[in-house]
């Protein structure tokens, strides 16, 4: 069924293709950044998230001219999708980073829930994990990475996912509605396959991301899937696909790279470490994007 949905940061390396993904489904989406999309089905609202006002009046109002007429005057959000962020460390000093993703996330969930828009998909991150920007290299308490996992990040970027978490859990709970966590791994896009060669003669060059990635399509089809799953409150998904972006064994990379770190179920043969399990048994996520169908084999 079609939904009107309010998209943060549309404009961005993995909101353009999940935006594209979710107007492919049929939906309506306006995106809300501070840069335009350049996609011309989608329109953008110049907002910054950061500003309480700008967010609830963006949510409140027209996706495009086409709702002045009153048989398509505007309906209820269905669903808000929240990507809009600093998504690392070292683009803005560390304090910019807390600051622009913890308060515009708590701008972004509170105003969805007292409009009283029931579903909010927010994204977090695999950073959550602490491995990836580490001071020093460092190792998990234990592998597969799953969302149950005692997170403990040193850097502001990871903690300020760690803390629009708590956010959405606590808005989740105070209000009834659904919001839902999304750990992304490495977002790649469709031209990034290229790099794999490169990635696979130097094994240790993504150990801190322990392998991760999620094609931007299939992270589409993940947050597709993620509107459409009710009845859940909070909840956190890892999104990643089922292999790690190496063309070694699963359990080789631990043994060079993660020597001594406890796997605490049986993994696949090249499974990846940033399990998915959750997402596929509970969402459903079947990826189609496998990096095997874009990359030659040695
Ligand atoms: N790219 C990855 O590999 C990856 C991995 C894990 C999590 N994530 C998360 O996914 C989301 C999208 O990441 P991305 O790689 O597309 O980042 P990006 O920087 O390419 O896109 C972020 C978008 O947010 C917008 N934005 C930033 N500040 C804003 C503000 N104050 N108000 C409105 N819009 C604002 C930017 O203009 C940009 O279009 C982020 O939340 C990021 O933390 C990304």
């Amino acid at each position: 069924m079609s939904k009107r949905i309010m998209f943060t940061g549309g404009s961005g390396k993995a909101g353009k293709h999940v935006v594209q993904y979710l107007v492919d489904q049929g939906h309506q989406v306006l995106n809300i950044d501070t840069k335009p999309l350049d996609n011309p089905k989608v329109r953008t609202l110049i907002t910054d998230i950061t500003d309480s006002g700008q967010v609830f009046n963006a949510f409140s109002s027209y996706m495009g001219l086409h709702e002045f007429d009153p048989s398509l005057r505007a309906q209820p959000v269905d669903a808000v999708v929240h990507f809009a962020a600093i998504p690392r460390i070292m683009i803005t000093p560390d304090n910019e980073v807390f600051r622009i993703n913890t308060m515009g996330t708590y701008n972004v969930i509170e105003a969805a829930v007292k409009l009283g828009i029931k579903k909010v998909i927010v994204a977090s991150s695999e950073t959550t994990y602490g491995l990836v920007f580490a001071n020093e290299p460092r190792n998990p308490v234990h592998f597969p990475l799953e969302e149950d996992y005692p997170v403990d990040p040193m850097d502001s970027y990871a903690l300020s996912k760690i803390c629009n978490e708590k956010t959405a859990q606590a808005f989740a709970l105070r209000s009834g509605a659904d919001i839902y966590a999304i750990r992304i791994g490495n977002v790649i896009e469709p031209h990034e396959y290229e790099l794999f060669p490169k990635w696979f003669a130097d094994p240790g060059f993504r150990k801190r991301i322990a392998w991760s990635y999620i094609d931007a399509r299939d992270l589409g089809q993940i947050v597709d899937l993620a509107i459409h799953k009710d009845g859940l409150g909070f909840e956190i998904f890892n999104a990643a696909n089922d292999e790690t972006s190496s063309d070694l064994p699963t359990q080789e990379l631990i043994d060079r790279f993660y020597p001594g770190v406890k796997v605490t179920r049986p993994m696949g043969e090249y499974e990846s470490l940033l399990s998915n399990r959750k997402a596929r048994e509970v969402l459903g996520f079947r990826e189609q994007h496998s990096w095997r169908k874009y990359v030659g084999q040695k």
